[in-house]
């Protein structure tokens, strides 16, 4: 694969397999919450390959003067879960003293040659789709300085503990060459990742991006993420914005995102397969914008 995949592909007799890595810090405080999210964090890459993951190492660095086996065993229990439901298993680990708490995992999973979902795939014409509304940054941010707690905290971590397995489908069943997961480098990084490996441009429609229940609320008040900032600075000089477009909407395209959507890009015509799938499925999805020649651009309207 190209340096910008989400996962390494290996061919073995005939079959291809995916490998990928992710070790994230915590961002919630339940333990059980963090290891499933983590799981659900890391299996994204395979599906961003169009792939199905199929067992994974956990990695944990913690420092066991502060964090003693019913945690660690929480943890556990919370990523054995969530792999289940991604069909996969976990068949061991490694675990470090660490002063600051980390957990991750390495994944592996197979795909078919004919499924498989490059960065490099999207052509003129086709539609883009974004599979998770933006704002992880921000609302866990918030979360961290006691701003948003109870029922719309539970909304952000429900978004972040979904898994992009039936996004992944949708896409492989109705035509898609192409799809990234949208996680640290933000939509619009990740969006460059595409636009520029497929030597096309990417139109984002600033109106259609889903944003989570407060992003922009948090985000008018400063509670914007580090990464955010990187993240723009690091893409701008390649993105168009529309005038009158504010620094915070910018820095919400930015937004580094955990376990976040598939960004797609759909061939028109597969267009009512993956409607029909996903109603069928209940799953949501926002038709963000489109791709269309160029050098490797985003333009956003
Ligand atoms: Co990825
Ligand atoms: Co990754």
């Amino acid at each position: 694969m190209g340096p910008g995949d989400d996962a390494g592909v290996l061919r073995f007799k005939g079959n291809l397999i995916v490998e990928t890595i992710d070790v994230i810090t915590p961002i919630v405080d339940d333990p059980y919450t963090f290891g499933a999210i983590c799981a659900a964090n890391a299996v994204s890459d395979v599906y961003a390959m169009g792939g199905t993951p199929l067992s994974a190492l956990a990695f944990l660095g913690f420092s066991s003067c502060d964090f003693g086996p019913p945690v660690i065993k929480r943890l556990l229990k919370g990523c054995v879960n969530k792999l289940k439901e991604a069909g996969a298993c976990l068949l061991g680990g490694h675990s470090i003293e660490d002063n600051e708490f980390k957990f991750g995992l390495a994944v592996t999973g197979v795909v078919d040659k004919k499924a498989i979902l490059k960065v490099d795939g999207a052509s003129p014409g086709n539609l883009l789709i974004l599979t998770k509304p933006l704002g992880t940054g921000i609302l866990t941010s918030a979360s961290k300085r006691g701003k948003i707690k109870g029922a719309a905290l539970n909304k952000v971590i429900a978004s972040m503990l979904r898994l992009n397995k039936t996004s992944s489908k949708a896409a492989v069943l109705s035509g898609a060459r192409s799809a990234t997961d949208v996680t640290g480098f933000g939509l619009l990084g990740h969006g460059l990742n595409m636009a520029k490996s497929s030597k096309v441009d990417l139109v984002i429609f600033y109106n259609r991006v889903p944003l989570m229940d407060g992003a922009k609320r948090y985000a008018s008040e400063g509670i914007i993420p580090k990464g955010a900032q990187r993240n723009l600075e690091f893409c701008g000089k390649d993105v168009d914005f529309p005038k009158g477009l504010s620094n915070e909407d910018k820095l919400i395209m930015s937004d580094p995102q955990t376990s976040g959507g598939l960004l797609i890009a759909l061939p028109a015509k597969g267009m009512r397969t993956f409607e029909d799938f996903a109603k069928r499925e209940k799953m949501p999805y926002w038709i963000i914008g489109e791709v269309v020649k160029g050098k490797g651009r985003i333009i956003v309207k």
